[in-house]
């Protein structure tokens, strides 16, 4: 480690989410008098990171809701005539982060860029499901070192699901000495102190807790676009599939209040937003951990229908929870989109078992023919690993078998990634890259395939298209999405921005519809 490049680094680390700021304070002052070394040794015994074992046995105490995120006074308009701009590398939630980010820069007074050039801040939103997606974020460190060189004053940041594991905080105080700030899922509330540290201490800013803390419902948003919102609904995960990294990244399952969420809903629809994804990890096992109330996910839909805004989506579903009352409330159609997400990762039952899914190929089989019987026109769509570690020829073939028996209308599919920390990770496996990829391309035609299929069934039809806005290709083309997500694009006025119109289907293709606009609707319901 080279003393003189380095910067000396402020670590702020802490194991919860303890009030105990100045003792952290003097730790920290007496860390300042030492080397990196010393640095880095401190990390190494005084952090704890999120482990599998303590995250198991993790606890069910209660979830505290607070109201109480301000800006303070000495911070209010730190970011006055500066700009920001955040890199968001992960899942819809890691977005949704990244819009709760965006809302506490505005408030401190940012500005929002998409110019790395122009920006005094840089936050990367990192992911860790997959090595290729950390790769990126490394990848982009790299790129943005020359610019952190021309402009020392640039704020550097790294957050998201990365920030929770150790390895990489490591790596990054080993090599990429040019960021200011490391900062985890839990801290992001913590902004304004962060950026503030960062912006008037020399040190680099480090500051990931490992548990969750409770759940902060006032924090500031700066939504991307007018027309769709996410809303969280829980938080966390507790279902440790074995090649996971999310419940050690995000944490405990933690649900919303009902009452909470459903005001967060009417008062998108007030604002005109036409359409809201309701967000979880799991958002089936939404109410587990609430206490008082038997209030799951049907309940709460059942709720959310009722509320004047015309499109609710929800995702993630895991098979396990998705109970009989969500279906009769899901089939009760309205504003609930007939598009079901419902990952399955294998079709082979000793794959799921090793995988921890702790439901059977017939399990699953048995919950869409209940959902397909209760919602005909459902679209379903999947998320499958393939080659996770000794899956046999056999057990890839039962995947196929099983996309091909429920019809799934497409798919995210992955090679398995192996994640430090997790059990699967530590399995020993016979399957040689090779067989992995050429399995993904086994699967990958099947999905074209009957993605295309899927398709093939709009032509001619007239479908209802909530316009999002210009086709990225093409500025006379605009695109949006049907009621069972399939994107169509079409020509017609930008009026229809924002708006639910009519489109009848001209041609279908592997992956979107081609249509003309027939009537610009008078507010569609
Ligand atoms: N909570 C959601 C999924 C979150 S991650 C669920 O359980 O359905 C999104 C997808 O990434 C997963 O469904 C899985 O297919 C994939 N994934 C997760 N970990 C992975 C890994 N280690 N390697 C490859 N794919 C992985
Ligand atoms: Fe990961 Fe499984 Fe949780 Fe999904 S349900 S986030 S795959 S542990
Ligand atoms: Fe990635 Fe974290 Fe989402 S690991 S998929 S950003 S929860």
């Amino acid at each position: 480690m080279n003393e003189k490049q380095r910067k000396e680094m402020t670590q702020q680390i802490r194991e919860g989410n303890p009030a105990d700021v100045k003792s952290d304070q003097d730790n920290l002052n007496r860390l300042k008098e030492k080397t990196s070394d010393d640095f880095v040794k401190y990390f190494q015994t005084t952090y704890q990171p999120p482990d599998i074992k303590k995250a198991r046995k993790r606890g069910k105490e209660e979830v505290k809701y607070h109201q109480d995120f301000s800006v303070s006074d000495d911070l209010v308009g730190i970011g006055k005539g500066k700009k920001f701009l955040i890199r968001t590398y992960g899942c819809q939630m890691n977005e949704h982060d990244t819009e709760v980010m965006s809302g506490i820069l505005t408030e401190l007074g940012y500005e929002a860029t998409t110019d790395t050039h122009e920006a005094d801040i840089i936050l990367l939103n990192t992911c860790a499901i997959r090595e290729n997606a950390e790769n990126k974020v490394f990848g982009e460190l790299g790129h943005l070192k020359p610019l952190k060189r021309e402009k020392p004053e640039l704020i550097l940041g790294v957050c998201g699901c990365m920030s929770q594991e150790e390895s990489v905080v490591n790596k990054i105080l080993e090599k990429h000495h040019h960021v200011d700030l490391i900062f985890g899922t839990h801290n992001i509330h913590r902004l304004p102190q962060l950026v503030k540290e960062a912006m008037f201490g020399k040190e680099m800013v480090l500051e990931v807790w490992s548990k969750e803390g409770d759940i902060i419902e006032n924090l500031p948003k700066a939504r991307r676009g007018k027309t769709k919102a996410w809303v969280n609904i829980m938080y966390g995960c507790d279902k440790f599939c074995t090649y996971c990294i999310v419940p050690m990244t995000r944490g405990k399952e933690r649900s919303r209040r009902p009452e909470d969420i459903i005001q967060e809903v009417r008062h998108l629809a007030a604002q005109g937003y036409k359409e809201v994804t309701l967000l979880g990890q799991n958002v089936n096992a939404y109410g587990k951990d609430l206490a008082d109330i038997e209030f799951g996910l049907g309940d709460l839909m059942d709720e959310i229908r009722k509320i004047d805004i015309p499109r609710v989506r929800f995702t993630t579903s895991h098979p396990r929870d998705f109970d009989d009352r969500l279906i009769e409330v899901l089939a009760k159609g309205g504003n609930l989109m007939p598009y079901i997400h419902l990952p399955v990762q294998s079709g082979s039952s000793e794959v799921l078992k090793q995988m921890n899914r702790k439901y059977t190929r017939e399990d699953y089989l048995e919950l869409v023919g209940k959902i397909k019987n209760a919602i005909p026109h459902a679209a379903f769509t999947t998320d499958i690993i393939v080659g996770f570690p000794n899956e046999t020829d056999e057990q890839f073939e039962e995947t196929m078998t099983l996309y091909e028996e429920v019809g799934f209308e497409s798919a995210y599919t992955f090679i398995y990634s192996p994640r430090e920390g997790t059990p699967a990770a530590k399995k020993k496996d016979d399957v040689p890259m090779e067989v992995k990829k050429a399995r993904l391309q086994r699967l990958n035609a099947l999905v074209n395939d009957y993605s295309n299929k899927a398709l093939q069934k709009y032509e001619g039809q007239v479908v209802d298209v909530l316009v999002e806005g210009e086709s990225k290709n093409n500025p006379n083309v605009l695109a949006g999405y049907t009621p069972e997500q399939k994107l169509v694009n079409f020509e017609g006025p930008k009026s229809a921005i924002g708006q639910i119109v009519k489109v009848r289907v001209t041609n279908t293709k592997t992956w979107t519809l081609d249509g003309e606009m027939i009537e610009e609707a008078a507010e569609v319901k």
